[in-house]
């Protein structure tokens, strides 16, 4: 009883289709509104999206009929469809009409609002539905698809958002890349038909291209000034973003789950759920548009996104493969040397029969490599707590070398074609996540590892391949649902973990930033931006990250990398979550306590970093130099970052 007189008091509204002729549903934040209008048709048409409209609901009015809001394929549409189903008898169109639609209001700031639309001739029912979260001015959609048909349809197209613009120009930033060139921007007018950003890599997915995109109306935003939206997909394999404009030059976006090689045939009473999308309006420029992120993403979007982060000592790039249990002592003498907080061991700890010295051999063999680390992980958690530092520790669990025992005990769980060589990405290749056995198996090593010692206090996780040769023995004649349950596997396995382990902060990696998005993020607590350290290149990288993800989330390291000096290498690195890779005995006495005020200064300007308002004043793209200030909220400390790049090229 007390629970549904709960439910009763959050739902604030419910517009059911017999009130449906002009009934409009407004979802809004503080400065935005994005609403919806049903037709006379009884279709959902996104009838405005932009600055907050003046007046209540129901007193404003808005010309015309809009666009079709979630566009099916099969009946009248003649441009991109957002959803495409065959139903069981084989009918290849879908016609949405709306139904009812409900809002409820989760607490002061955030709001839900679903709008249920369905086939009036097949039981299919597509539930559009937006979170809106008032403060920081951000729309998070997604969609929900189920149906009582007798036999599964098949859903070919299957978008988390389809939104509408009518201006003059629409400009379009781009962020593409590859190892060690991560986020790099790209900006240019779209023009009649199709412009589409994908990746069809499968793990690893955004390598080349991230799914994010600022889209600006009528002329190119500035920092300042403009009119744009910010989006991207919290998915963390295959994307795609599709900009359309049609002959009227009115363009439309649909974003989403990429759907190529990816149909997806949808059980009767089973919902296929979209990842979301996140988007923010702005019409003040790029700057609001980020920083509407940032808050959002400090908020919701990360794991622990408003808790510290520890800062550290990697030794990746120091020792590479090459260590034993003497060095790594030694590592943690100089993590406290420092004055960080964790040493953080990276690849090369473990397998026996194929060792890990190099990346040929020995990834899913997860026990410690018994020449370098005889007294195993335990020992290692003991000399780092004995040394006063935290200890973290890398794996790739998704992964395998082909020259290992977990590929000789079970090449039923490795994605590989029949009848067909092997492909191999950095040498290995992907397990098969589909499989409920190889789930248990990357859940059983982070618990085993985290039950054995409960001393480790952080997890890098990497993924280092794309998927090649892909073929699930798992999913038998279910091929086309791979690179989809790939990723919901994924988020199963890291759901698993967090439901154990719930605050335990863990670094996303992906060879440098493979794989970095809002899906993900859910899970960790920060992400490792590009191999590349060099601290030029690294000003250009982050500045791109820096569009979508807050400065807390991004792991910056100080390395050998490039010919600055080291105070331009720390500055950098200060732009984020800061950490080392550098061999602290090779500092000069001056070097070293140069380190050790830098580690004391970034303690204490840090939260100014972490949780303030980015500007951005000079950008990198239009000189030779950038510029960028963090402001903290009482706006009484600023930090202001300002680099000369002229060295870029000699
Ligand atoms: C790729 C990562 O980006 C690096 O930081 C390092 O962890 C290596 N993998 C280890 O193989």
């Amino acid at each position: 009883m007390k629970k549904l007189f709960f439910t009763a008091l959050l739902i604030c509204g419910i517009i059911h289709a017999n009130a449906q002729n002009d009934a409009q549903i407004r979802i809004g934040t503080k400065n935005t509104d994005l609403i919806f209008k049903v037709g006379k048709d009884n279709r959902l048409y996104q009838a405005y999206l932009g600055s907050k409209l003046a007046g209540e609901q129901g007193s404003i009015k808005i010309p015309g009929q809009g666009h079709i809001a979630y566009a099916t394929f099969g009946t009248d549409n003649l441009f991109e469809p957002a959803i495409r189903v065959t139903h069981n008898d084989g009918n290849p169109s879908l016609e949405l009409q709306y139904v009812s639609s409900q809002t409820e209001k989760k607490d002061d700031n955030v709001t839900i609002t679903h709008i249920k639309l369905k086939d009036p001739m097949y039981p299919v029912e597509v539930t559009l539905n937006f979170k809106a979260y008032f403060n920081e001015n951000v729309l998070e959609q997604w969609v929900e698809i189920l149906h009582q048909e007798k036999k599964p349809v098949t859903v070919s197209n299957y978008a988390s958002a389809m939104l509408h613009f009518d201006a003059a120009k629409y400009w379009l930033t781009q962020y593409h890349g590859d190892w060690a060139e991560e986020m790099k921007m790209q900006e240019s007018e779209l023009t009649s038909g199709i412009k589409i950003i994908d990746s069809k890599l499968g793990a690893r997915a955004h390598i080349y291209q991230t799914p994010v995109f600022m889209l600006a109306l009528n002329a190119k935003a500035s920092e300042n000034n403009g009119e744009l939206i910010a989006g991207t997909l919290g998915w963390s394999g295959n994307f795609q973003f599709v900009f359309e404009i049609d002959e009227k030059n009115s363009l439309r976006v649909i974003s989403g789950i990429n759907p190529f090689a990816s149909e997806y045939n949808l059980e009767p009473g089973k919902a296929f759920v979209t990842p979301s999308f996140i988007f923010t309006y702005s019409n003040e420029g790029k700057g609001l548009a980020s920083r509407n992120l940032h808050s959002w993403g400090v908020k919701y979007g990360i794991l622990d996104g408003d808790k510290p982060r520890l800062t550290l000592l990697n030794n990746w790039e120091t020792t590479y493969f090459d260590f034993d249990e003497a060095k790594l002592k030694g590592l943690m003498t100089d993590t406290k040397t420092l004055g960080v907080d964790m040493f953080l061991l990276d690849d090369g700890w473990f397998a026996n029969k194929y060792p890990r010295n190099g990346d040929n051999a020995g990834l899913g063999d997860w026990q410690e490599n018994k020449a370098k680390l005889p007294n195993g992980i335990g020992h290692l958690v003991k000399e780092a707590d004995a040394t006063g530092v935290k200890f973290g520790i890398w794996i790739e669990p998704e992964m395998v070398n082909p020259k290992s025992e977990l590929y000789e005990q079970h090449p039923e769980w490795v994605l590989k074609l029949p009848n067909r060589p092997e492909h191999y990405y950095r040498n290995q290749l992907v397990l098969d996540l589909t499989n409920p056995q190889v789930q248990d198996f990357i859940y059983k090593l982070v618990d085993d590892m985290l039950t054995k010692n409960p001393g480790i206090a952080f997890f890098k996780w990497d993924c280092n391949s794309m998927i090649t040769n892909g073929y699930s023995v798992f999913l038998k004649n279910q091929q086309s649902h791979l690179y989809v349950d790939y990723v919901k596997s994924l988020y199963k396995v890291l759901d698993r973990i967090r439901a154990k382990y719930p605050h335990l902060p863990m670094m996303l990696c992906s060879g440098g930033g493979g794989r970095v998005d809002y899906g993900a993020l859910r899970y960790f607590t920060e992400f490792w931006a590009s191999d590349n350290t060099d601290p030029v290149e690294r000003v250009y990288i982050q500045w791109g990250y820096s569009n979508f993800f807050p400065a807390i989330s991004v792991c910056n390291h100080i390395t050998s990398w490039g010919k600055q000096p080291l105070k331009f290498r720390t500055d950098v690195a200060m732009m984020g979550k800061m950490g080392y890779d550098i061999h602290v005995s090779g500092l000069t006495a001056n070097e070293l306590k140069f380190t050790q005020d830098a580690v004391k200064n970034y303690n204490r300007i840090r939260d100014v970093i972490w949780h303030g308002d980015l500007f951005r004043l000079v950008s990198p793209y239009d000189e030779n130099r950038a510029v960028l200030m963090y402001v903290n909220s009482s706006k009484s400390n600023a930090i202001l970052f300002s680099y000369t790049l002229n060295t870029r090229f000699g």
